[in-house]
């Protein structure tokens, strides 16, 4: 098995199996580095890895206007996607979960500048705004669909019963949630049951653990003072610990198998079909994490690693608190 491009949802929508989250190259990880981002995502199209994962949000703008800069005069070799949802104002400042029509209307007109672009891929809903009708929310972005600004759209995070509301006033062709060794609650939500019904695409994103899968965060002194996984449960105090013995276990099978433990992890996503999006800023992960794609698993395999890693063998919820009650499942 190589990087190849497969289907998200039936609606026509095709990117490679293997993505490139950029979120980290702006935002929330610690230090960035533009110049090593760009290279990344040039490195990412030579290797045939040509789906990018932006957000309004992210940086705020500053990802989107870093993606600008990469994709300059090659913009139809990628599937740029990115998300609104989560209101920010236009100096940056979050206003909290906004799925209101006029708010989509406005964010994909300031998304298509920072980008330089004049569509988008995949346009999803970051968050469920609870306060307006789903129904009301993909209207507006059915219409963005009709005047050419987007291509296919997307949910993230939204729980079966609104995914289903969702598709019904137009076709979801992407659904974004965490899906790990670390996090598998989707495969008993009802969720991927769900989309799988529906054949809407699944994305999982932080496939790795938010890093810990790849074995290389071995203390929280790993991360920078101003690192947000700082404040996830699942870097905490007592939390870490237990987490570092499941890494553990990954780098354990990764060893016997002859690949890295971030390798493993990613394989075991692209396996069951899904789209995985690890987040880099740097060539030597970026390479390292393509070469996921050419692990092959024998049934014996998947099913040691089912025992090893159940639904809720990480400890800790996955967000803090407030940002936990902001998603909709
Ligand atoms: N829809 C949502 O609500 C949502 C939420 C979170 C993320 N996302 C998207 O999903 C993408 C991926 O998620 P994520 O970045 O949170 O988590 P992730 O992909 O699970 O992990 C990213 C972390 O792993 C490190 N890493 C990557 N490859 C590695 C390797 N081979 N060896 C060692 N370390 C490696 C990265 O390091 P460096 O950064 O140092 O390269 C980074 O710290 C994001 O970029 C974003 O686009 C979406």
């Amino acid at each position: 098995m190589r990087i190849k491009n497969i289907a998200l949802g039936s609606s026509g929508l095709k990117v490679s199996n293997l993505g490139l989250g950029c979120m980290g190259m702006s935002a929330f990880y610690g230090e960035t580095n533009e110049t090593e981002s760009l290279a990344a995502i040039e490195l990412a199209l030579e290797l045939g890895v040509n789906f990018l994962d932006t957000a309004e949000i992210y940086g705020p703008f500053k990802n989107e206007i870093l993606i600008s800069k990469a994709i300059k005069g090659k913009r139809e070799k990628f599937m740029i996607a990115t998300k609104t949802g989560v209101e920010v104002d236009d100096d940056g400042n979050y206003k909290g979960v906004n799925g209101s029509p006029d708010y989509i209307k406005k964010a994909i007109d300031r998304s298509l500048k920072h980008l330089e672009t004049d569509y988008v891929d995949l346009y999803y809903i970051h968050r469920i705004d609870p306060k307006i009708p789903i129904e009301e929310t993909i209207g507006a972005m059915s219409d963005l669909v009709k005047n050419g600004k987007v291509r296919y759209i997307g949910l993230s995070e939204a729980s079966a019963s609104t995914i289903r509301r969702a598709h019904s006033v137009h076709p979801v062709s992407a659904l974004q949630t965490e899906y790990s060794l670390f996090e598998r609650s989707v495969e008993e939500n009802g969720i991927l049951e769900t989309v799988n019904e529906l054949s809407i695409g699944f994305v999982a994103y932080s496939p790795l653990g938010r890093g810990f899968l790849s074995g290389e965060i071995k203390s929280i002194d790993d991360l920078a003072p101003d690192d947000w996984r700082r404040n996830n449960p699942r870097f905490q105090g007592d939390n870490f610990k237990k987490n570092l013995e499941v890494v553990e276990e990954v780098k354990k099978l990764s060893k016997e198998k002859g690949v890295t433990p971030s390798q493993l992890a990613l394989a075991w996503v692209l396996h069951k079909g899904y789209s995985a999006i690890p987040g880099t800023k740097r060539r030597k992960y970026l390479r390292e994490n393509v070469g996921a794609a050419e692990i092959e698993f024998s049934e014996k395999e998947l099913a040691y690693i089912d025992n090893i890693f159940p639904q809720g063998v990480a400890s800790g919820e996955r967000y803090p608190p407030q940002q936990m009650s902001s998603l909709n499942v």
